[in-house]
């Protein structure tokens, strides 16, 4: 593929956060005659280096009651190379679509001659290796895995260090469309080749994010992600003093990290983890705050912002959902120890102003599941290992 150089990035302490880099065309050929660069300006990424990458990442589906069309849409857009892992929180039991989604990833594996792994996120085994590797954040008072999104994101990160990937990459399941399901997962393998350090992101942004109101309108922005990314560039403009319009991917759903980077992040819960991850990675690594990881500072973390040729269209959860959405990303920066009082204030305005909360009310705690390396991984691994079968479609 044809993507744009990082031409521009922005440093924060150790952190590098590149502007958007825009894909130019999805496919770059295999004549080798081509110059491995494009035009100024332009990188070509080469066919194979992407499937280096994709050989070594786990795309992890987390998914929940969503149509088995899409879902199954959506697997069939991953990379042939990708290991798939799905984490369900599906209902069971009369209509079992826990069940329904096994068959179809089980049935396309069969076709394609590939692995794919599938746990229930209530699945009790996952909740006494996660007990047992001291884990206990991701458990509710029932002893099982709580309910959540990034819940489900930390024990696929679990299974896919289990299953001895390098990267890993997360997917909705509620896309509609497989080829844009293909496009992220190669942006991810783009990025991750332009990386430095072993410690590196990449975020999705989306080219056009199509509303159904009437006609098929395809809006250039969200309003939850704009608000997210405003007050993400204020936290950095506060400490560096220059003003910046680095980050767009605040709200990512679609993002992929190395396995290196994803032990060493703590994670928020539901749908405060993609904005929490950009606010630790600045508090850790943007040299304001004292750092525990000096090794890391020295090699740096890199972070890719990859905006898509192909449209995103998910489904839309309605109005309550979106407020719920902006409440707590906007909590993990109004939280934050780096947050100063005047973003603060400026926070706490915004949310009132969109009618998310009420005067005098504050945004809510974020609860955080540590880094994964703190918990320790290998007992969980260990433990789920036992029984690595059970989760393999084709086992
Ligand atoms: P949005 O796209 O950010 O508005 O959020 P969605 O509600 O679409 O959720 C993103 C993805 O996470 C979808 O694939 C959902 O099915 C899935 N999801 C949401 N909640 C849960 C959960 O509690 N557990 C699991 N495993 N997946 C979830
Ligand atoms: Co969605």
């Amino acid at each position: 593929m044809f993507i744009e150089s990082p031409r521009y990035t922005e440093r924060f302490g150790s952190v590098r956060l590149s502007h958007v880099q825009r894909v130019i065309a999805l496919d770059s050929g295999l004549k080798s005659e081509l110059p491995p660069y494009g035009a100024m300006g332009v990188i070509k990424i080469e066919e194979e280096t992407i499937k280096h990458f994709e050989d070594r990442m786990a795309v992890v589906i987390p998914v929940k009651d969503e149509k088995l069309k899409l879902f199954e849409g959506v697997v069939s857009g991953v990379p042939h190379d990708c290991l798939v892992i799905v984490i369900s929180n599906s209902q069971r039991g009369k209509v079992d679509r826990f069940r329904m989604e096994g068959d179809a990833l089980s049935q396309l594996c069969r076709f394609t001659i590939r692995k794919a792994l599938i746990a229930h996120q209530k699945d009790p085994a996952i909740a006494e290796a996660a007990a047992e590797a001291g884990c206990d954040e991701l458990l509710g008072e029932d002893g099982l895995i709580r309910d959540g999104k990034s819940e489900a994101m930390v024990v696929g990160l679990l299974m896919a260090k289990a299953a001895g990937k390098e990267y890993v990459g997360f997917v909705d399941a509620d896309n509609y469309f497989p080829g844009a399901v293909l496009e992220y997962v190669r942006n991810y393998a783009a990025g991750f080749s332009l990386a430095q350090s072993p410690y590196s992101m990449v975020r999705i942004l989306w080219h056009y994010k199509p509303k159904i109101s009437g006609g098929l309108y395809f809006r250039r922005w969200g309003r939850v992600s704009e608000t997210t990314n405003k007050y993400l560039n204020d936290l950095i403009s506060s400490k560096t003093g220059f003003e910046t319009e680095v980050v767009r991917t605040g709200n990512a759903g679609e993002h992929a990290m190395s396995m290196k980077l994803a032990e060493i992040l703590p994670y928020a819960s539901g749908y405060a983890v993609e904005p929490q991850e950009l606010v630790s990675i600045f508090e850790n690594f943007g040299g304001i705050l004292p750092t525990k990881n000096l090794k890391v500072m020295e090699q740096g973390i890199d972070v890719f912002q990859i905006e898509t040729r192909n449209p995103h269209l998910h489904e839309e959860k309605g109005e309550e959902h979106l407020s719920n959405m902006l409440l707590l990303a906007l909590s993990t920066i109004y939280h934050s120890p780096l947050c100063g009082e005047e973003s603060k204030q400026a926070i706490l305005a915004e949310l009132i102003k969109q009618e998310v909360l009420k005067e005098g009310e504050e945004p809510p705690p974020v609860r955080l599941v540590s880094p994964l390396k703190k918990v320790s991984t290998d007992k969980f691994i260990s433990h789920i290992r036992e029984d690595f079968d059970k989760y393999n479609v084709l086992g």
